[in-house]
């Protein structure tokens, strides 16, 4: 099993658009893996008329998500994989300030559903229930033709601190493992436990200082877990939901080319920030063995960015 990075480093393509859309551009059967994890629902302000995770209701919330992953569906190959991260949240009336449904998050600017928060008329919700929106996700996929292979824990070592004191702080979340057919790729002496044995689906992560200026990146090991149980070197890797881009970093390390979506532009730049530092380290280590890398990798930046500004027009991709 070969996981250094190749040389030349594969291609990462930024797509800046609603994944409902852009999905569509890419060709059928092209894709190993995805790797990505959609917004909260009602939590955070990506700041786009097309947001998704910003419905007025958990159902459309799930609905749209549904959509989104039959887009993935179709640019899956057939013995591809679906990795999902989503995180829960609680149905709660009203509201305000600092802490509670409607706080500020991390970085993101706005808050939604300011000040009319209400719990959701639906599933029997009430002030306070904890929605259980990972594992209606989960089903709702399940009916949609996904096999569900497996529910594995991401268990946070430094979780998002709560002022609560009438239930413990959450400090999971959930890492489900879809897969289109039974017979699916997945190879398990890429990642073991230390002992040797079977990688469990308990996966104690974090926390990582990346995706700087991006509210909600995921670990790089959690990525990186992932790409390498699910694909080949020279895989391509998909993130519809790509934000500060820490899956095609990942990806681009362990010599598979990715494809990221991302609506906000804004997070393109971190991408390519991100993307060029890759780059970069690969030059110096290809300096150090005496390569001449220089002229190669320069060559591949100015690509890169020529092709993060272009690719935000929806294009067919070849
Ligand atoms: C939880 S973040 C992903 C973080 C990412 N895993 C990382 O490590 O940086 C979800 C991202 O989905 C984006 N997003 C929301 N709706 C979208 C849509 N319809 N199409 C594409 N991206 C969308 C948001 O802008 C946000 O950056």
């Amino acid at each position: 099993m070969q996981t250094e990075p190749l040389f030349p480093l594969p291609e990462v393509r930024v797509l800046i658009g609603d994944s409902r859309e852009l999905l569509a551009n890419l060709p059928a059967e092209s894709i190993q893996c995805c790797v990505t994890s959609p917004p909260y629902w009602g939590l955070r302000d990506y700041e786009h008329p097309a947001q998704i995770g910003a419905e007025p209701s958990p159902e459309q919330y799930v609905a749209n998500l549904v959509e989104v992953f039959r887009g993935v569906w179709r640019a899956l190959r057939k013995d591809g994989t679906l990795w999902l991260n989503i995180g829960d949240g609680y149905a709660r009336n009203g509201g305000t300030g600092n802490h509670g449904p409607n706080a500020v998050v991390g970085n993101t600017r706005k808050l939604i559903q300011r000040r009319n928060c209400k719990v959701p008329n639906c599933w029997g919700l009430k002030d306070r229930d904890l929605m259980g929106l990972p594992w209606r996700v989960a089903f709702a996929l399940q009916a949609d033709g996904w096999i569900l292979r497996s529910k594995i824990t991401w268990v946070k070592r430094a979780a998002m601190p709560e002022s609560v004191k009438n239930r413990p702080t959450n400090a999971t979340e959930e890492i489900f493992l879809f897969a289109k057919s039974p017979k699916y790729y997945y190879d398990s002496s890429a990642v073991r436990e230390s002992t040797g044995a079977n990688l469990r689906n308990f996966w104690m992560l974090g926390p990582e200082g990346n995706g700087k200026g991006h509210p909600a990146a995921f670990p790089r090991e959690l990525a990186r877990r992932c790409i390498l149980l699910g694909s080949r070197v020279g895989d391509t890797v998909l993130d519809p939901f790509a934000g500060s881009g820490t899956t095609g970093e990942v990806a681009q390390k362990l010599g598979r080319p990715a494809i990221l979506i991302e609506l906000n532009p804004q997070y393109s730049q971190i991408i390519e920030r991100r993307i060029s530092h890759v780059i970069r380290e690969e030059r110096r280590s290809c300096a150090e063995i005496g390569r001449p890398a220089r002229q190669r990798f320069s060559g591949r930046l100015a690509r890169y960015r020529r092709r993060a500004t272009v690719a935000a027009q929806p294009a067919p991709l070849q």
